[in-house]
């Protein structure tokens, strides 16, 4: 991420944002269970929105020094901080009561690294469990704040399809000028 990017998804405004804007939808969609993922924590203020509700947090960092400093700030907590890409995450299957990714989904390179990290959700989830995310839609605001950044927006209309060939059935997305929201889950064992 380029650093005015990375010093806005630490700052007080964006957690603001996070408890009035997130929370509220968040609390409303899914049951988390007791034994959440998220992908992409980046600084971790979505990581705190989270640890501070459910027993437990695994957050999975791409970016070796965001991951070591989360890790340095979240130690004795109830969050255990993994460095690695969220589309081969090397965590046991069917292990999580819900996955979870905020505005996180544009910085994963290319569609089809977007395609594996869903079937890496499918994967580590327990049969029942939920996907549940935020992204950004494509816009010129946005591509304006990732000048040097990787942006691949999903696109709303092909979503619910990628996310169903991936394995989630019960696929809903709601989209605004801004934003897309869903949620999936991994279909209950037979
Ligand atoms: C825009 S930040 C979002 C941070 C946080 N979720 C929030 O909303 O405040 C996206 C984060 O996803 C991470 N990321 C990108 N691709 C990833 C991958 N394949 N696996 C794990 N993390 C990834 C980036 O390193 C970055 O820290």
């Amino acid at each position: 991420m380029n650093e005015g990017h990375l010093e806005f998804l630490a700052s007080p405004g964006w957690a603001q944002y996070l408890e009035t804007n997130l929370l509220p939808w968040l609390e409303g969609v899914a049951d988390l269970g007791d034994d959440v993922l998220e992908v992409g924590p980046g600084p971790g203020l979505t990581t705190d929105l989270l640890r501070q509700r459910v027993a437990k947090v695994t957050a999975v960092e791409l970016d070796e020094q965001l991951a070591t400093a989360l890790a340095a700030r979240l130690a004795g907590t109830n969050v255990d901080v993994v460095h690695a890409d969220a589309a081969d995450s090397g965590l046991p299957a069917d292990r999580f009561t819900a996955a979870t990714c905020f505005t996180m989904l544009h910085h994963v390179e290319s569609p089809d690294l977007q395609d594996r990290l869903f079937a890496e959700m499918h994967r580590v989830l327990r049969p029942g469990g939920a996907f549940v995310g935020v992204d950004a839609v494509d816009s010129e605001l946005m591509r304006a704040g990732h000048v040097d950044d990787v942006f691949v927006p999903v696109d709303p209309a092909t979503f619910p399809a990628r996310l169903e060939a991936a394995g989630f059935s019960a696929v809903d997305i709601t989209v605004d000028e801004s934003q897309l929201r869903f949620t999936a889950a991994k279909p209950p064992a037979a």
